[in-house]
């Protein structure tokens, strides 16, 4: 097989039901991969993807859910960390309730379902985990304190469960979106007063002068996933049209 092919592979994708997640389950898919996905709601994920209920904020639930794929799987070579929640506001803003609450779905969550696939990424010869962690991991985003927090929190993890499972054989890495045109912005930028100001705002904010589509995180993270990346662990994969790296000076007219 091509390093990029991933037919025998089993693969699990949480919030894979919408935006990123689920452009990932698909392209997995399509690579030969059998993929199923732990979501809240999977109706949104069509054959062949196996669809299982799972709040990754409720252990007994994502035990329950990850023994099912696994089995339906047949095994489990790769998991995808990706469920996430967001939150507006600076350190002041958000009350004691929401704090637990994103970090519990984002951190922890990422803990649970890493937790009870491990066993099964044991007998795999090509184990690998990717989480989705974020632009806001790595740069200051103005109103972004709690998601930031949460996301430094999933880099961070990252590094220290790479170490941790290296000499198991499992490779563990994160890709850094910067703003991705999913179902999640678009709830954003219709909340937002003006939608077509706010979207040109963000188009502004990255280099290359446009949102990230969920398949560029998917492709992003279907390299991480996939044999070819065997020497690769402990990484951050920017995917964020050069918001990290780039300084540019002002566009001139
Ligand atoms: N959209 C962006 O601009 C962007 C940028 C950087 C990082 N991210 C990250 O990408 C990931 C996916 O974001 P998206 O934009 O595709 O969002 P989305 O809202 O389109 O999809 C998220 C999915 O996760 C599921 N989910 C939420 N809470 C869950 C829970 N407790 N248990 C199980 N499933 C749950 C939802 O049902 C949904 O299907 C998140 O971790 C987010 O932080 C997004």
């Amino acid at each position: 097989m091509s390093t990029l092919d991933l037919s025998a592979l089993k693969a699990v994708v949480t919030g894979g039901a919408s935006g990123i997640g689920l452009a990932t389950a698909r392209l997995l898919a399509e690579r030969g991969a059998q993929v199923a996905v732990l979501d809240l709601d999977p109706s949104g994920a069509p054959a062949p993807l196996l669809g299982f209920t799972a709040d990754v904020s409720d252990d007994a639930s994502v035990r329950a859910a990850v023994g099912q794929a696994a089995e339906a799987l047949g095994g489990l070579d790769i998991l995808v960390n990706n469920a996430g929640i967001g939150a507006a506001g600076t350190v002041e803003d958000n009350p004691d309730e929401q704090w637990h609450r994103v970090l519990d779905v984002n951190v922890l969550g990422i803990v649970r379902t890493t937790r009870a696939a491990l066993p099964h990424l044991r007998n795999s010869e090509h184990a690998a985990i990717v989480n989705t962690c974020s632009i806001a991991a790595t740069a200051g985003l103005p109103q972004r304190a709690l998601y930031s927090a949460s996301k430094g929190a999933v880099l961070s993890l990252t590094l220290a469960m790479a170490a941790d499972h290296v000499r198991e054989g499992i490779r563990v890495n994160c890709v850094n979106p910067g703003t991705v045109d999913t179902p999640w912005v678009g709830r954003l930028l219709d909340a937002a007063p003006d939608p077509a100001a706010e979207r040109a705002a963000l188009n502004g904010r990255q280099p290359t002068g446009r949102l990230v589509a969920a398949e560029e995180v998917a492709a992003a993270i279907a390299y991480l996933a996939s044999p070819a990346a065997g020497s690769t662990t402990g990484t951050a994969l920017a995917v964020d049209g050069g918001m990290a790296g780039l300084r540019l000076r002002p566009e001139s007219r």
